[in-house]
Parts: structure tokens; C-alpha cells; sequence
């Protein structure tokens, strides 16, 4: 579709781009870092970037602990990207010098309760089914590993190849790597797909891709804590922990400079009020699994907009009779995990004209007629593009 090593994008002269990304979100950095590396003039609009999603979201690299039932286009989708992650943040650290705080010591899933651990059961054994890596564990096992759980947690499992990544030291890095290999930045917000010229434009702003392409992409709310360990020390477990207590469904997430992410809850709201009863549930949740955190410090309370789809999915392709406009938005609970092969397949996909076999199930013209009920799952194996 586009090939070829052009002169440096001017942002003054738009007709002259070969690709437009709108966001600057993780998603949108990646494609314009990898667009760019491989010669082609891009500009990159966001009138404020880095303050969607991404901003609020905790970086759990998950594709295993977030197998869900009847999910499972979306799961290959979420494995293909896991495993392009440690080249990914290899490479972007080589690249920008700024450590992006990627970590590998694997996540627990943990139930507090008896009720906790049956439902919690469930679901490792569907995941276990996939063939996913999923290892139960005693008590015993659990505690030797992460001696500061409560001693209430019934039982758990452990995943060792979900890892995770700082998102507020990602997107710069993200940001540095797009402006090094040559892409322009426009801080303007775009209102209309008329207001950009190039030749493709990707539509990568999220929840915002809706009122720009009049895909069926919806605000999911979530509520996040941030807590710090006193005295500037390291947490006091390292693996990511996601729990089921007395029914809620919480993840800690540590980071080496002392801080644990505490979330989330998923609200069908497009507000970002922080509510009482959320922090609550959070606190408590998160207390029950990790006494310790009682006394760490609340750092921060924030709430944020998960770009959701009508099937859990990202919408990843050309717009129905529009082939020069790509989405690459829709990714809902997964916008971190899914950087790196949103950015590899839609770069690709922009330069060859060719898609991907990955993206068939997750193209925009799956909602055409959606009450029929399309979807990743129920997408034919091997449709091709019109
Ligand atoms: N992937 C975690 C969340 O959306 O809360």
C-alpha cells in the first residue's frame, strides 16, 4: 500500500503524509513509533496525549489470568501480543534509554473464601483447558511464595507468564521512540476524520474513536487506587496478584519504587467521579488479601474510561467502504497488553495492504448488522477482507 523511505513529516503540510494516527495513546504511539521506522511520513494529533486510558491503567500484561469464557479469538489475540512483549519493551528501551518498568515475576490468582475459591476454580479450569499456563497451588505453596498474604486466602494459582509494564513511564518512552524515528506531533484535538490529511489515517483515540467513525465503542469506568509503601521501600510481594474476596475481583500490582495499583471497577458509566463506596470496596478487597497495605499510604484515587466494544474485542482494520481509515481502538480492558501487536499488524497492514490472518476476526465490519450478533468468536476462519 505504502512503501518507501520519504523526508521528514512537516506538520504544516498535511497533505503530504502518508499516515495520520489520531491519539496518542499507547496504541497510537506504537503504530505512528512503527510507521515511522519504516520510512513513512506520520503525524501524530492529540490535543493531550497520554491522558486517556492509559493514564489510570495499571500495565498487567494478563492474556492468561484474563482468559474469559467464551473469549477465546480475543485470548489468541492477547497470547500473539504477550509474546511480542519482551522483544517490545527490549527494543523501546534500547531505543529511548528509559526503562519502562517491565517485570516477569509472573501473577497469582488467589481466592480469599471457599465461595471465592470455587468461582476462582471455574475459571482456571477453563483456562487450563485452552492449554494455558495455569498451576494451582496449596496454601502452603501460595504462602511460600508471597509470605505477606493473609492468612485467610484459601488457595490460589499461579500464572507465570503474565507480567507487567509501568504505563506512565511507557507512554513517553513511547512518545520518544515515535519522535526519534521521525514522527511529527500535532497537539490539536480532531473533531472530524476531514480535519487530518494523509493518505490512511488510524483512528487510535479510544473511547473518542466513536464520535469520529460512528463505531459502536462505549465508555467502561473504572475506578484505581494507588498506594505507597511507607518509607520508600519495595512493596512487600512481587507478583502481580489478582483476587476474588467475598466476591470482589481486585488486582495489586506492585511496582520497585514502592507503589501498588489497586483496582479496578468496571461501571457502564462515562463519568470519572471517584465515589466513595468504590474506594471502599477497593480498600477493603485489597486489605483482606494483603494486611500490609492497611498501612501503606493512599496516594491517589482516580477514575478512568475503558474503551469497550459491544464483544469484549478491539476493532482493528478499515472502516466499512472507507479503506484509507484504519481503526485500531476497542481495546477495552486490554489496551496495554495489546500495544505491541496493534501496532505490528496495522503498521503492516498500512504498508503492504495485505492484512494480517490475526486481524480477520477483529475488523470493524463484524457490527455491520450486529444484531445479528457478529463477533471474534463467531467470525468464519479465514474470512478475507473486502
Ligand atoms: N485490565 C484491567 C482493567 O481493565 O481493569
Amino acid at each position: 500500500m505504502l512503501t518507501g523511505r520519504s523526508p521528514a513529516p512537516r506538520s504544516s503540510d498535511r497533505a503530504r503524509l502518508d499516515v495520520a494516527v489520531v491519539g496518542a495513546g499507547p496504541v497510537g504511539l506504537a503504530i505512528a513509533w512503527r510507521c515511522s521506522a519504516r520510512g513513512l511520513r506520520v503525524a501524530v494529533h492529540d490535543a493531550a496525549p497520554g491522558s486517556g486510558a492509559s493514564a489510570v491503567a495499571a500495565g498487567m500484561l494478563s492474556p492468561v489470568a484474563e482468559a474469559y469464557f467464551g473469549e477465546r479469538r480475543l485470548t489468541e489475540l492477547l497470547l500473539a501480543s504477550a509474546a511480542r512483549w519482551p522483544a517490545f519493551a527490549a527494543e523501546l528501551t534500547e531505543t529511548t534509554g528509559v526503562a519502562i518498568g517491565y517485570r516477569t515475576e509472573g501473577t497469582l490468582m488467589v481466592g480469599l473464601t471457599g465461595d471465592d475459591l470455587a468461582e476462582a476454580r471455574r475459571l482456571w479450569a477453563y483456562q487450563q483447558g485452552l492449554g494455558l499456563p495455569v498451576t494451582p497451588l496449596l496454601p502452603s505453596g501460595l504462602r511460600d511464595r508471597e509470605p505477606a498474604l493473609a492468612p485467610r486466602v484459601r488457595g490460589g494459582a499461579l500464572a507465570p507468564t503474565d507480567h507487567q509494564v509501568d504505563p506512565r513511564l511507557l507512554v513517553p518512552a513511547l512518545r520518544t521512540a515515535a519522535q526519534r524515528a521521525g514522527a511529527a506531533f500535532v497537539p490539536q484535538a480532531v473533531r472530524h476524520l476531514s480535519d487530518v490529511e494523509a493518505r490512511v489515517t488510524v483512528v487510535a483515540a479510544g473511547c473518542g474513536a466513536a464520535a469520529l467513525t460512528g463505531l459502536p465503542v462505549r465508555p467502561v469506568k473504572g475506578q484505581i487506587l494507588r498506594l505507597r509503601a511507607p518509607g520508600g521501600v519495595a512493596p512487600g510481594f512481587r507478583h502481580v496478584i489478582r483476587g476474588y474476596a467475598d466476591g470482589e475481583h481486585v488486582y495489586l500490582v506492585p511496582r520497585a519504587d514502592g507503589e501498588v495499583v489497586l483496582g479496578a471497577t468496571v461501571e457502564e458509566r462515562s463519568d470519572t467521579t471517584v465515589t466513595a463506596g468504590a474506594v471502599q470496596r477497593l480498600l477493603r478487597a485489597g486489605v483482606d488479601l494483603l494486611p500490609e497495605l492497611a498501612e501503606y499510604d493512599l496516594v491517589e484515587a482516580v477514575a478512568g474510561l475503558r474503551p469497550g466494544t459491544p464483544d469484549n474485542a478491539p476493532i482493528l482494520g478499515p472502516l466499512p467502504g472507507r479503506p484509507d481509515v484504519l481503526a485500531a481502538t476497542g481495546h477495552h480492558r486490554h489496551g496495554i497488553v495489546l500495544t505491541p501487536v496493534t501496532a505490528d499488524l496495522i503498521a503492516d497492514l498500512v504498508v503492504t495492504g495485505v492484512p494480517d490472518p490475526l486481524l480477520a476476526a477483529f475488523r470493524p465490519d463484524r457490527f455491520v448488522g450486529a444484531a445479528t450478533g457478529g463477533g471474534p468468536d463467531r467470525t468464519m476462519e479465514g474470512d478475507q477482507w473486502s
